[in-house]
Formats: C-alpha cells, structure tokens, sequence
C-alpha cells in the first residue's frame, strides 16, 4: 500500500498544526521546539525553508531547511562558507519509526527550491544536494547538504 506523505509550507490553516508537533520528552534536548524554528524561520526568511510533514492527512511532524548560510558570517575577514542542509527535524512521539523521518530527508533533498540564483552553472553542478546517509545507531537524522568538494 502506497502512503501519501507530502511537506507543506506554514500557512493559517495549518500553524497549529506545525506548533502541535511535538517530540519525546528524552528528546526535547536533540531539537528546539518547533515554535523557536518558526521564530527563526522569520528572522532568517531569505534562508530558512519551515514545512510540516503530513502522512493520510495528518501533521506528523515538521522540518526545516536552510540554504546558501554563510558559515562565516562572523568572521569578517573571512571567505564566505555557503552551506544548505537539514536545521531542524521533528517526528511526533506517537508518529516515530514509521519512516516518516526518512521520507522527510529525502523530501528536502528533492523538492527545496535551491536559491542558487548567484551561482554559475559550474557552482550548481559542484553543489547540488549530496544525501548523506543516516547516521546509524545515532537515532539521528542529520546533515543533508550541498557540501563543498
Ligand atoms: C530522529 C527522528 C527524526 C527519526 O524519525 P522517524 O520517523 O522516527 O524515523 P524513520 O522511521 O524514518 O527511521 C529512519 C531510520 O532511523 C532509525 N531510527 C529512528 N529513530 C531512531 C532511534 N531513536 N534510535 C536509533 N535509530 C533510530 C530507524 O531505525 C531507521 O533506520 P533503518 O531504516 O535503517 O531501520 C525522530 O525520532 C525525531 O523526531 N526525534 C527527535 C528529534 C531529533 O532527534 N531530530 C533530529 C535532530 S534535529
């Protein structure tokens, strides 16, 4: 049986929802609460990429993205760093190890729209999404990037 999983951008009809995702208590400390995200997704707009993950109809969680952050936006002197990759990945308690995570991740990777508008064709193809695996035993689902090679 086919499951219909999608990601939604944050709107009025669905906040609450996005607000209502929440993880396990022992796992609070691994991941902001989803009202900080949606906090920062507003400072960061030109950056951040907030959507809830929804399976048959339900909120299941929530993830955000980031594209093109300069790593080095403190260091004056420094080159820029332009990263993208996975900020934040929330599964519901109720919702956890049934793939949802995993969807989530690949998701990201196949439908953020890369905001490589300064980039020449040369840059795209050296920093396209490279998937990285799950990080086994970990219970974390982490880093997804562009990473420079
Ligand atoms: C980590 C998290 C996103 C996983 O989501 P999920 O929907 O439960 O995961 P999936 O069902 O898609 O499983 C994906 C893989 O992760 C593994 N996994 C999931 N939770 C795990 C855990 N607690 N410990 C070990 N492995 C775990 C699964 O076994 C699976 O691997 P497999 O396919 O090789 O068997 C979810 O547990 C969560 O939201 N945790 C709290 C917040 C967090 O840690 N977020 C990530 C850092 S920001």
């Amino acid at each position: 049986m086919t499951v219909e999983r999608s990601l939604e951008e944050i709107t009025p009809e669905n906040i609450g929802d996005a607000l209502g995702i929440e993880v396990r208590d022992d796992q609070r400390r691994a991941v902001a609460p989803v009202a900080k995200s949606l906090a920062e997704a507003y400072a960061f707009r030109e950056r951040a990429w907030p959507r809830v993950i929804r399976c048959e109809g339900r909120a299941v969680g929530f993830l955000m993205a980031f594209f093109d952050f300069d790593f080095n936006h403190a260091l004056a002197t420094s080159e820029p760093d332009l990263r993208s990759g996975l900020w934040r990945l929330s599964i519901a308690a109720a919702h956890q190890r049934r793939g949802h995570g995993r969807y989530a991740v690949a998701a990201v990777a196949a439908e953020a729209p890369p905001p490589w508008h300064s980039s020449s064709h040369d840059d795209l193809a050296r920093r396209r999404w490279q998937p990285r695996a799950l990080l086994p035993g970990a219970g974390l689902l982490t880093h997804w990037g562009n990473e420079r090679r």
